[in-house]
C-alpha cells in the first residue's frame, strides 16, 4: 500500500449554474484538480503525495476550495495557475501560501511554517 505524506482534496462538487452558493466544478476545479495531478507526476512527487477529490467542502462561495492534510490547510480561490506554488512552496517547502489561506483556521496559529515532503 502507498504511503502518501500528504493528501490534497480538491473539491469537485458541482451544482446547477443557478444555485445560490455556486460550485467548485462550474469554476474549474476538474482543470485544478489535472494539472496538480500533472505537476505532481511531473516532479516525481506522485508516490508521496495524493491528488484527492473531494465533495463540498462547505467553502462554495470561496472555492476553488483546496485542502492540505495532515496539517489541515485551507486554500480558497485556488486556480489552475496557482498549481506550481502550492507544490514547490507548500508542499516541497512547508511554506503557507498565505495569499490563498481561508480565514479561521486557528488551528494554525502564527504558524507560516510546516513540514516539508521528505523525500529520499
Ligand atoms: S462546492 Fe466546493 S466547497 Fe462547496
Amino acid at each position: 500500500m502507498p504511503s502518501f505524506q500528504r493528501h490534497v482534496f480538491v473539491c469537485t462538487n458541482e451544482r446547477a449554474p443557478d444555485h445560490p452558493r455556486g460550485s467548485c466544478k462550474l469554476k474549474g476545479s476538474v482543470e485544478v484538480r489535472d494539472t496538480l495531478k500533472a505537476e505532481l507526476k511531473a516532479r516525481g512527487l506522485a508516490k508521496l503525495v495524493r491528488a484527492n477529490n473531494a465533495g463540498c467542502l462547505d467553502q462554495c462561495e470561496n472555492g476553488i476550495t483546496v485542502v492540505v492534510y495532515p496539517e489541515q490547510v485551507w486554500y480558497g480561490h485556488v486556480t489552475v495557475a496557482d498549481i506550481p506554488e502550492i507544490i514547490e512552496r507548500h508542499l516541497m517547502k512547508g511554506e503557507i501560501v498565505e495569499r490563498l489561506l481561508l480565514p479561521d483556521q486557528p488551528h494554525l496559529g502564527d504558524k507560516k511554517q510546516l513540514p516539508a515532503l521528505e523525500v529520499t
